[in-house]
């Protein structure tokens, strides 16, 4: 394997609006083990990016704690992949500073999640959401990333910080930052893991989360609640949406056994979504529950918590200072007398 310094350089992050449930697992952290032998990774908690939302300072520090405790117990080892909190790299802020001279109005207003959250929350249509993808550039760039694991949700947000790099590059005639790309897992598409509520993604804002820590009671009452019908009635009939989101997570977490069988029962008209809701919930305990029993014992160990935030900080900084000192050699800004 090549020395890790010349590696291709990995950057995610999650915001620490609340604990991790699958759609986070599946279309992020998932990539996130997957990648940390393989390349240089930088993984953090985007906690100025959660600010946007006005979190009181307990949720912050509280919310910060959970997912690093989270990130560490679904595998990301801190030996291997450099993991971080935002906040503690303050060079990404500066480097979002600069950016945001080149980023423009119209094309930030254009940005589906700006809209959607300006929709969302009429009253608190900030200037950091309006700069949000500016700010996630950084996060990106600042280490020169070549992949970008997330899920289909941010898709947008990348391709914004592919512009935003591709601009500063053309302004200041050198290619200091590779174009970021996503990442997939297996080299599939990126990933939209579904709610259970009848239509859209699992989400945190969505409300209809299923949590890596959950208890495996509560999974299972979530579980049979999820929206179904009242059944196909022709063969090999398509399935609607509720139906197929059962399908899709099914086929993330179960065997492909299970849901060839749950398949077959559908296109031969026997299926009983209640068997079907039953298996689907053995099967996401199955899964969640190691990762809930490491959470609860990383979750008290702050020595251990503290020092992995401060030894990754260093790090990261180390990467980030490097390349803001480049920036600012091309635009400037360092001073030659
Ligand atoms: P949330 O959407 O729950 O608020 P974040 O926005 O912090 O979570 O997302 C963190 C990561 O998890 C991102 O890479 C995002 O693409 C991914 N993610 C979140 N929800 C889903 C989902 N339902 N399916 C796939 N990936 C998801
Ligand atoms: N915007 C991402 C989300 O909501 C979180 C994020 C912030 C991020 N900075 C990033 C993801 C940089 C990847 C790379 O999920």
């Amino acid at each position: 394997m090549t020395e890790k310094k010349h590696r291709k350089i990995v950057v995610s992050g999650i915001r620490p609006t609340g604990n991790l449930h699958l759609g986070n697992y599946f279309g992020a952290v998932r990539s996130f083990v997957k990648m940390q032998s393989e390349y240089q990774c930088y993984f953090f908690i985007a906690d100025l990016h959660s600010l946007t939302t006005h979190p009181t300072p307990e949720n912050l520090q509280s919310g910060v704690k959970q997912v690093l405790a989270e990130y560490l117990a679904c595998g990301i080892d801190p030996e291997q992949a450099t993991i971080f909190i935002q906040s503690d790299v303050p060079e990404v802020v500066e480097l979002y500073t600069l950016l945001n001279m080149n980023a423009y109005l119209g094309e930030l207003e254009r940005t589906t999640s700006f809209k959607e959250k300006a929709r969302q929350n009429p009253d608190n249509v900030n200037a950091g959401l309006l700069t949000y993808p500016v700010l996630m550039a950084s996060d990106i760039i600042i280490h020169k990333a070549n992949f970008v694991p997330v899920g289909k949700d941010q898709q947008q947000n990348l391709e914004m910080a592919r512009k935003f790099a591709t601009r500063f590059n053309h302004m200041y005639g050198h290619r200091l930052f590779p174009l970021p790309k996503p990442f997939s897992f297996d080299g599939k598409d990126m990933i939209k893991v579904p709610g259970l509520d009848g239509s859209g993604k699992m989400g945190k804002s969505e409300g209809n989360g299923i949590f890596l820590v959950e208890e495996a009671g509560s999974i299972r009452k979530k579980v049979m609640r999820a929206v179904t019908d009242s059944g196909p009635t022709m063969m090999n009939q398509q399935k609607p949406e509720p139906i197929r989101n059962l399908f899709t997570l099914m086929g993330i977490v179960s065997s492909p056994e299970t849901v060839a069988f749950f398949e077959d029962q559908y296109n031969s008209c026997q299926i009983r979504y209640g068997d079907m809701k039953k298996q689907l919930a053995e099967d996401i305990i199955s899964f969640t529950e190691p990762i809930r029993e490491k959470i609860l014992a990383i979750r008290n160990d702050e020595a251990y918590l503290s020092r992995v935030a401060r030894e990754g900080a260093d790090k990261a900084r180390e990467s980030a200072a490097r390349t803001l000192s480049e920036v600012k050699k091309l635009i400037g800004l360092n001073r030659l007398w």
